[in-house]
């Protein structure tokens, strides 16, 4: 095992991160950031792999952020691992990591806070089930980017809609920052990896893959034109509630905005968000039609 080339540094106050920032920015640095809410996974890791190609500089925060979980959501039993995260990052090759507490990031309280909500794509998909996630996520994330001001931040694809969202966010507010997505790390039986996944015992645990084979019967369907979209949606749908999940929706959208497909159309995405036992599962699977659809 090699020894990493430099220590990472772990701060705790918005003020320390400004001052290790404003450093690197003297000097010149570029700076890749990594916002997390920690127990983190090899999808994670990827994220952070990736920031270190295209920085001088890398961050990582890890958060949980409560304006981002709904009431009776897994906020208070959500994991937390900080000893075990920070040797994955320092072997990862990170810089700084950020860990900011409540009082840090809503110094004034949650309630009457300032929220950052970007319209339509909120409201759809995830944001359906989940009223105000989107708008918690915009928000806690837009703190992080004004004070971490990375040149790139990287978001996983496994969170399809928050990418999109972000985006939309990084765009409208005229933020000098890249966002990227990056590509889904799966297990080796094609579950998604995801910090929710140790909420399974061992039955849900083996049962949950269907929700990517049932995406990839998805994408086999469209790409051939054996049934409607809306068969396919229903088909997705029927499989899960067979095998026990209780499925929030199953929909084929449009790649770059979710909305529903329309005739020519030939990128598009499928996303499924399936509740098993405890766990909210999510995952979604993108379709190059080699026709495009002639009707919707
Ligand atoms: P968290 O769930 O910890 O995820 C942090 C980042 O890791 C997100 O960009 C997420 O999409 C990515 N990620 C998670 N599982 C992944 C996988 N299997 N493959 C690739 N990337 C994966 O998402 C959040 O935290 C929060 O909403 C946050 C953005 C930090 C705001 O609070």
């Amino acid at each position: 095992m090699g020894f990493p080339l430099r220590l990472m540094n772990t701060v705790f106050s918005v003020e320390d991160l400004r001052a290790v920032v404003a450093d690197w920015r003297r000097a010149g640095e570029t700076i890749a950031f990594v916002p997390t809410m920690g127990n983190l996974h090899e999808g994670h890791i990827s994220l952070l792999r990736r920031a270190c190609e295209l920085a001088t500089r890398t961050v990582v925060s890890i958060f949980v952020n409560p304006i981002q979980f709904g009431r009776g959501e897994d906020y208070a039993r959500y994991p937390s691992t900080l000893e075990d995260d920070k040797q994955k990052l320092q072997a990862a090759g990170l810089d700084l990591l950020f860990v900011p507490n409540l009082d840090q990031l809503y110094p004034g309280g949650m309630e009457e806070d300032t929220r950052v909500t970007v319209p339509v794509l909120s409201t759809i998909l995830c944001g359906q089930f989940r009223p105000g996630h989107f708008s918690g996520v915009a928000t806690v994330v837009s703190k992080l980017l004004l004070n971490v001001q990375p040149d790139v931040a990287l978001f996983g694809e496994k969170d399809y809609q928050q990418v999109l969202v972000i985006k939309q966010m990084a765009h409208d507010l005229l933020m000098p920052v890249k966002i990227l997505g990056q590509p889904i790390v799966r297990d080796p039986d094609g579950l998604a990896m995801s910090s929710r996944n140790a909420y399974l015992n061992a039955q849900e645990r083996s049962c949950a893959p269907l929700i990517f084979q049932s995406l990839t019967r998805a994408a086999e369907k469209l790409q051939q034109r054996s049934a409607s979209l809306i068969a396919i949606e229903t088909a997705g749908m029927a499989e899960l509630a067979a095998a026990g999940f209780r499925p929030e929706y199953f929909s084929v959208r449009r790649v770059h905005d979710l909305s529903p497909p329309q005739a020519g159309d030939s990128s598009l995405q499928i996303l499924v968000a399936a509740w098993l036992g405890p766990a909210r599962l999510i995952d979604n699977l993108r379709v190059d039609l080699q026709v495009p659809l002639a009707t919707a």
